[in-house]
């Protein structure tokens, strides 16, 4: 059955020009492209966003991290789809991300990892839902 999760591909990926690379590995792994589009967070919907993360120490970093530039957000659908994407794009730390994921590849630090992608199916629905209308899904 097919699945859906929420990517994000974040200000600091898009500022360095991999838009077109990281669209380019998440099809050949095999997730569709159901929603689609470059946009900005402001401050509120980053805190809004972020809000399981309130009370770490590095909140107000991450937050005016993500909120610095454009982003791409993407749903994708996929078999498996939040435990696939979470494989390709590989740990948080991309110190520690495996060769070939996209942290791997082109995240810079623990902040700054380049892709996100969701959690689980019902945070995927609430991200989807986040920055998708029903329009806007294909
Ligand atoms: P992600 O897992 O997509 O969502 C939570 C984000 O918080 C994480 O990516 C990082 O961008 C950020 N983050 C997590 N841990 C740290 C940390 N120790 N320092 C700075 N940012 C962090």
């Amino acid at each position: 059955m097919a699945h859906l999760t929420l990517m994000m591909i974040k200000p600091d990926a898009v500022e360095n020009g991999h838009i077109g690379n990281i669209l380019e590995k998440v099809t050949a792994a095999g997730f569709k492209i159901k929603a689609l589009k470059l946009t900005q967070l402001t401050q509120r919907d980053a805190e809004s966003f972020y809000a399981v993360h309130s009370e770490r120490p590095f909140f107000g970093e991450l937050v005016s991290f993500m909120t610095r530039g454009p982003i791409v957000a993407a749903l994708l659908e996929k078999e498996n789809a939040v435990s696939d994407f979470r494989t390709l794009i590989g740990a948080t730390n991309p110190a520690e991300a495996a060769e070939g994921t996209l942290r791997k590849l082109y995240a810079t630090s623990m902040g700054e990892n380049a892709v996100h992608g969701s959690d689980s199916d019902e945070n995927a629905m609430l991200e989807a839902a986040f920055h998708f209308s029903e329009r806007e899904r294909f």
